[in-house]
């Protein structure tokens, strides 16, 4: 299979001079193979195509960054799990450095792992005469994500626990966070300006849900840049003012993920062989409805300033009301699409169904714990933990059907399935004793002592945390793994063949 699906690629036939049939799609996915007439029908739905050789080279480059700040953000959330973890915290010598750990856990997963999975979505989409810009931006990226990830080595070390884009005090993080988010916008602007021609419908509904995602991702970088002319008359950058700064550029910054949370969802769906329940032109007016929300930030904008409290109560009802009305209905259809599925043709199928089910299972905890928040505690971590790592689930399945289809080896699915498995009940464990403990009162981004963990009734739901935390971080090492170990390097350098 792989010579020859590799053989078909080089040559870039497929993305170049015709629209694909279904035999494309399937060339593409090896184990999407039509078993009946109802599965041939799927291939016109959700699915995007994929480019010539040195597009895919490029998506690599993108997924290999992917996978490379999931490593640093794993290996620093040892540390912070340890710390928060009664008993076992007093044996950590590290616990101050839990701060800086929580800074560099948070940008490297939600920012850096997060927009590097969307790279590798804009990459598959990018027009040919771009790659060499295409891989300028993912040269940026990279630089910015290695300094980042070094910078509490490269000046003073100062973490401030600020929400969405937590900082560390220092020239050497901004420098990072500066070149990450510029070749990342680079990379947005140019798959906006031009891309390959579409190959079907279902690819047109699909990049037009990835075109509104990078549309809100530069949405969030101009709130970022508005909000930080707003406080120019600030001089003291504390914790606070970083707080402000990235305010509304976070906020809006979820909806972009939301948006390719909902296409990586449909994408597994017709890679799973689910039932066709939405038309790829129904899925326009899905990613319209999720995008809209944001639409609301410039004018938030607009009426109230960046250090004012209305602007901060706006941003988050924003959140709280807009966040889920596209794709709540579609993780019910999906649900529903996963109940009325067809036994799986292929085995490779059955891991796409686990990470749908996984994430969609993650989605409806994350969104239950976040109704029962209640005061500054542990049950919002628990929240943003079932949301991302419903994301994280979806980006992981849609991570296993590309390798082979970008040229590498085909991860083992038995092994595959263990680690959906593993990291999905670690995460759930991890959430259920955050959210439990958030019912005691105890405080976020807080280790050790500090925690006030007085008595057993206190001690328990955190053991649970850690416990979780500790088999969710075994599920992620094992998917980094199973992904390097499918990695065939010689196919991702851009000067290669
Ligand atoms: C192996 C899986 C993971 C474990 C065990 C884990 C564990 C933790 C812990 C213990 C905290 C500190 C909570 C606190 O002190 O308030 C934390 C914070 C955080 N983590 Fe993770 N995490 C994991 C994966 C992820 C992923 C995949 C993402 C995003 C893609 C993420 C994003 C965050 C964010 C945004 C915070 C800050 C929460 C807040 O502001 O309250 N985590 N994580």
């Amino acid at each position: 299979m792989q010579g020859a699906f590799s053989a078909r690629l080089v040559s870039g036939k497929v993305g170049a001079s015709r629209l694909p049939t279904p035999a494309d799609n399937t060339a593409n996915f090896p184990f999407m193979q039509p078993t009946s007439t109802k599965v041939t029908m799927q291939y016109d739905s959700h699915s995007l195509s994929l480019p010539a050789q040195s597009g895919q080279r490029l998506a690599s480059g993108w997924l290999l960054l992917a996978l490379l700040s999931l490593v640093g953000a794993g290996l620093v959330v040892i540390l912070i799990v340890l710390a928060r973890t009664p008993v076992i915290h007093n044996l950590i010598p590290w616990t101050g450095s839990f701060r800086t750990a929580l800074v560099i856990h948070v940008d490297l997963s939600v920012l850096v792992w997060f927009l590097s999975f969307a790279g590798v979505l804009a990459s598959l989409t990018l027009a040919e005469r771009l790659q060499g810009w295409g891989r300028l931006a993912l040269r940026m990226a990279m630089l910015g994500t290695g300094i980042l990830t070094f910078s509490p080595f490269l000046g003073e070390d100062a973490p401030f626990r600020n929400n969405y884009v937590p900082v560390l005090n220092n020239t050497a993080f901004f420098v990072g966070l500066l070149l990450f988010s510029g070749g990342f916008a680079l990379l947005a602007l140019l798959t906006l300006w031009q891309r390959r021609p579409a190959q079907s419908a279902g690819e047109r509904g699909l990049r037009f849900g990835l075109w509104t995602a990078l549309l809100i991702y530069l949405l969030a970088l101009a709130s970022l840049a508005w909000s930080w002319w707003e406080l120019r008359g600030i001089t003291v950058h504390d914790e606070h003012y970083f707080e402000l700064l990235f305010w509304g550029g976070g906020h809006l910054l979820q909806f972009t993920h939301v948006q390719l949370q909902m296409l990586a969802w449909l994408w597994l769906g017709s890679l799973a062989g689910l039932p066709l329940f939405l038309t790829p032109r129904m899925a326009i007016p899905l990613f319209i409805m999720g995008a809209l929300p944001a639409l609301v930030g410039p004018v938030i904008h607009a009426f109230y300033t960046a250090d004012s409290g209305e602007l901060r109560l706006a941003f988050s009802e924003l959140m709280i009301y807009g966040g889920g009305v596209a794709s709540l209905p579609l993780a019910l259809m999906m649900a529903w699409a996963l109940w009325k599925a067809d036994p799986v043709a292929r085995p490779e199928q059955e891991i796409m169904r686990l990470a749908l089910r996984s994430s969609l299972a993650l989605f409806v905890l994350g969104g239950v714990i976040g109704f029962m928040i209640r005061g500054i505690n542990v049950t919002i971590p628990a929240h943003y933990h079932g949301s991302i790592v419903s994301v994280t689930l979806v980006y992981m399945g849609l991570a296993y059907a590309l390798l082979p289809g970008l040229g590498h080896q085909q991860p083992p699915v038995r092994l595959a399935g263990y680690q959906l498995n593993l990291y999905a009940f670690g995460s759930m464990l991890h959430i259920i004793g955050l959210a439990w403990s958030g019912g005691h009162d105890v405080q976020r981004k807080t280790a050790g002592a500090a925690q006030g963990l007085e008595n057993l009734a206190d001690k328990i739901p955190m053991w649970i945390m850690g416990a979780g935390g500790m088999i969710a971080v075994c599920g992620g090492i094992l998917f980094l793994v199973l992904a390097f170990r499918s990695f065939r390097w010689g196919g991702m350098d851009p000067n290669h063949g």
